[in-house]
């Protein structure tokens, strides 16, 4: 399966669509705000003499949440010029996603976000350019030390490709039946991929420049012990199901796995300091409710059936054009019908953030300045 091709967020605004299911990954913004200002502030970059700025989000999709952030970029700069009592750099900015997102959705939502931040109390007095740029990023994506700041969200647990060699029966992800193998090849393939988006973003970034990056992980360092595995594993459950009633081939599922990997914190950590490229100057982990409208702080979920329709909608969102592509378009609807109804039962909940630097020439490999914290 070409992962470039299938591998995107469902298009346009309809229920279905990532645009209107994207709740969790836009509260993500506003909780990464305090790490991206602490990030934009410890640029190592004069700003005064600065006079034009390049930031990019990778693994922007279609939804609202890429403006979002920029607006909190733009503003973030905006004040720090103000308080500084200097002119702000004229910003441009990179829409990055694979060549299949749907840009023209988003290039449409331009007009809104252009409306929105020209009056009110979301004005933005930044000159500001926005650029579309497809691509993977784990390719080379900018000409060497061009890019100031590095925004990614809830992107980089997209691999670069299905592990090759699994043999993980009955199985889309790393579930309790997998083999030893099956988790090894997929942590593997993390290592490797992750390694390898730190070395291009080095390349690309200007000494001083930052990156905030978030992504979804597991709690717990076991492997098999993690919310994403379950949430998969009831994906799992309801296709397996749905083998049983002749309504998917058994082979079909045996031979769909996802480009997916959630690392620990550890995990993660190990890799930004093995390669010692970049210095880790914040991590942070916290958890989202599975249900993206139960936005209590409590773990007390008053409609289980709701809160399982809205998780699977939000999966759904996600996942539809890699389960058409492989399974076709007639069982989307069951599966979905029957994921929800499994979500219902089985509600838990987490997610990793991580915040990394450029490292500096002479610098200490791996200097932890931060701690890990819990939201
Ligand atoms: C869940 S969406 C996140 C969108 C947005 N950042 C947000 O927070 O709402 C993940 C996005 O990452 C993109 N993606 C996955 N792998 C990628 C790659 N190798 N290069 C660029 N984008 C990628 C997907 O196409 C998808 O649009």
């Amino acid at each position: 399966m070409n992962r470039e091709k299938i591998l995107h967020m469902n298009g346009g605004a309809s229920c279905y669509s990532y645009a209107a299911n994207s709740k969790t990954q836009e509260e993500a913004v506003l909780k990464i705000r305090p790490i991206m200002e602490e990030a934009l502030t410890e640029m190592h970059i004069d700003l005064p003499m600065m006079e034009k700025m390049v930031v990019a989000d990778l693994g922007c999709s279609s939804g609202p949440n890429t403006f979002a952030m920029l607006t909190e970029v733009m503003k973030i700069i905006g004040n720090q010029c103000q308080r500084k009592g200097v002119q702000p750099p004229e910003m441009l900015l990179f829409l990055n996603d694979l060549p299949e997102n749907d840009f023209n959705t988003l290039f449409q939502s331009l007009r809104n976000f252009k409306k929105k931040v020209s009056v009110g109390k979301d004005t933005i007095n930044v000159p500001y350019f926005i650029v579309g740029l497809p691509g993977s990023f784990y390719e080379r994506l900018f000409p060497s030390q061009s890019v100031h700041f590095f925004h990614s969200s809830y992107s980089l647990h997209w691999i670069s490709q299905v592990p090759e060699g699994l043999e993980n029966k009955g199985n889309i992800y790393i579930g309790k039946t997998s083999p030893p193998l099956v988790a090894k090849l997929y942590q593997d393939q993390f290592k490797r991929d992750f390694s390898l988006f730190l070395e291009l973003r080095f390349k690309e970034l200007v000494p001083g420049g930052q990156m905030v990056l978030s992504f979804l992980g597991r709690k717990k360092n076991d492997i098999y012990d993690g919310e994403l595995s379950t949430s998969w594993g009831l994906v799992s459950e309801s296709l397996n199901s749905m083998v049983l009633e002749g309504l998917v081939e058994e082979e079909k599922l045996d031979s769909f796995n996802l480009p997916f990997y959630a690392p620990s914190m550890e995990e993660a950590k190990a890799v930004i300091n093995a390669q010692g490229l970049v210095n880790i100057i914040r991590t942070q982990m916290f958890e989202s409710n599975w249900d993206p409208h139960d936005d209590s702080d409590d773990d007390f979920i008053y409609d289980y059936v709701q809160s399982g329709a809205n998780y699977a909608a939000s999966i759904r969102s996600v996942m539809e054009p890699m389960i058409v592509s492989h399974f076709g378009v007639a069982i989307v609807d069951e599966l979905f019908a029957r994921f929800a109804m499994n979500v219902a039962k089985h509600l838990v909940k987490g997610c990793v953030w991580i915040g990394v630097g450029r490292r500096e020439e002479g610098e200490e490999v791996g200097r932890s300045i931060g701690k890990c914290v819990t939201l």
